[in-house]
């Protein structure tokens, strides 16, 4: 039993899944990846809990108040401008993976930065809804390496 909680936040537009630019996204709704990942944890017997926010102050107010052992972030279009959510990050020290369901890289050249890959564990971006479940994979390996 690994009594591991991971909190999952997606960012603006992410709600918007399954209708959004499905050429980029895919065609699973934000629910299809939440239910994907909750089955995941299940069966590596980690909690899994889900947030999504439109609004940067709120993802910063959750990011703050944290209650999990570590975090997975697709902090959407705030990926590339966010200073609060760096900063929140920066506060909290949890450790994290961003993920993103694009390549990010082969898209438009304003997508190619991110306000805080370098404070990440890792970052994963191009599998779609798989991203997430492939972050949450990482993330079980690497705390239950260190808590072993
Ligand atoms: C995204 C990529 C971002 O550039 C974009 O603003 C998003 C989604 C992704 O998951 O591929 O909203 O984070």
């Amino acid at each position: 039993m690994s009594n591991l909680h991971i909190q999952i936040i997606h960012g603006p537009n992410l709600n918007m899944l399954g209708t959004r630019e499905p050429g980029h996204y895919g065609s699973q709704t934000l629910i299809d990846i939440d239910e994907s990942i909750i089955q995941l944890g299940d069966e590596l017997n980690v909690q899994i809990t889900s947030f999504q926010s439109n609004h940067e102050g709120e993802i910063v107010d959750k990011i703050q108040h944290l209650d999990a052992d570590a975090l997975i972030i697709n902090p959407a279009a705030y990926t590339h401008t966010s200073v609060a959510i760096r900063d929140a990050l920066l506060a909290v020290k949890v450790p994290f993976v961003e993920v993103h369901l694009s390549n990010i890289h082969k898209r438009e050249e304003f997508r190619h930065k991110s306000m805080m890959v370098d404070m990440a564990m890792g970052v994963i971006a191009g599998f779609g809804a798989q991203s997430y479940n492939l972050a949450l994979r990482g993330l079980h390996h690497y705390l239950t390496q260190s808590k072993s």
